[in-house]
């Protein structure tokens, strides 16, 4: 079990978590990736039509492609006629044809064609089926919905407020990590001084209090709207009567959105578990003023390096994670972690329950020095 254990200390609310979130899953020991949930998979550019895209989600291996009208399709990459991964192979007419011996498999997953058959061998083909995972793209992102035991229908997949049809910005960084920490590090608001300190964002003279309100917000909660804080500089660029809210919903998705004046950004952090060891962070902007794309270039590398040093302190933080530390969540500055992981345990109990998900967010407001 990766997620919290034990319970409150006394005094101060100190939670202690489990620091095991790096040890392949066993049977008695499930990898806690969350299913039955939607989880980011790739952005639509990176998916060109008459191209086959592989990727490893949740340790399940799987193929992209777009079927003849256009439209993203994902299927398990396993050939079921001698296993050799589907993205080996090519897109044809809007189908995947097998490597080894040119099976054909539709946008649905079902076998169209066996090139070896010939007459009169009659075999009813369409019963030869490869596993078809859930699609939803929009706003240049695609989402896949990972069922558990495909016993749960999806609900609606994410939506980001709508400011542009597609981002002006996407990065991609790998974290070498279960995606929990991934999580609760992009989350955390008082690392920000220490692990981002530079001369654009923050240092730790800049440090002082912050209170900020919180409430529940579909699958998560939102640190609901404000005026940002004023030792933001990157901030100050954008002008206007500024207000951020910044919502958080599982599986590890976090949506910034800036209002400044009459423009808007939006920001899209999507944490994807590649396996229970490594971890996607995919980084998507919007925004509505023309001038911002044309600083593109230069905003490009400020995005990368802050990703960066939010992946470092991974990296080092698994030499400690190696030994099995039992680790601390403290009041207020990691509530958002502790939400984080009750989020997780009550989508876990509307599954295996088979019942609503019931939020355990209540509204409130958070302190703490960053
Ligand atoms: S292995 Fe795919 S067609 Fe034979
Ligand atoms: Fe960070």
């Amino acid at each position: 079990m990766r997620g919290l254990r034990g319970g409150a200390c006394a005094g101060g609310g100190v939670v202690a978590v489990s620091g095991d979130m790096n040890k392949p899953p066993s049977d008695d020991q499930p990898d806690d990736l969350l299913r039955d949930i939607w989880y980011f998979a790739l952005p639509s550019g990176a998916l060109e039509p008459g191209r086959l895209v592989s990727r490893s989600l949740l340790g399940d291996p799987v193929v992209f492609g777009r079927g003849p009208d256009g439209a993203a399709f994902a299927l398990r990459d396993i050939c079921p006629h001698r296993g050799i991964p589907l993205s080996d192979g090519r897109m044809t007419s809007g189908e995947v044809e097998c490597r080894y011996h040119g099976w054909r498999f539709g946008a649905n997953g079902v076998c169209t064609a066996i090139p070896s058959l010939v007459e009169g061998q009659d075999m009813d083909i369409s019963r030869i089926r490869v596993r078809r995972y859930p699609i939803h793209e929009a706003q240049g992102c695609i989402w896949i919905f990972m069922a558990g035991d495909g016993s749960v229908e999806p609900p609606p997949p994410p939506a980001l407020p709508e400011v542009a049809d597609r981002p002006r910005l996407v990065e991609t960084m790998e974290f070498p990590c279960h995606v929990d920490h991934a999580v609760v590090g992009l989350m955390d608001p008082a690392h920000g001084p220490f692990v981002h300190k530079s001369w654009w964002w923050r240092s730790r003279r800049s440090i002082h209090a912050k209170e900020k309100r919180f409430g529940p917000s579909e699958l998560g909660f939102s640190m609901l709207r404000h005026a940002p804080s004023s030792n933001s500089a990157a901030y100050r660029i954008l002008g206007g009567e500024m207000t951020t809210e910044i919502a958080f919903r599982l599986p590890g998705i976090r949506i910034e959105h800036v209002k400044a004046g009459r423009n808007a950004l939006v920001g899209l952090t999507a944490v994807t578990p590649i396996t229970a060891e490594t971890t996607i962070i995919h980084q998507m902007m919007y925004w509505t003023m023309p001038w911002l794309s044309a600083l593109r270039p230069i905003l490009r590398p400020f995005v990368r390096k802050f990703l960066g040093q939010d992946r470092d302190i991974v990296v080092q933080q698994q030499r400690g994670l190696r030994h099995d530390p039992t680790l601390l969540l403290i009041n207020d500055a990691d509530m958002q972690a502790k939400w984080y992981y009750r989020l997780k345990k009550a989508h876990e109990r509307s599954i295996a329950e088979g019942v609503a998900f019931e939020n355990p967010v209540r509204e409130t407001t958070l302190r703490w020095r960053s």
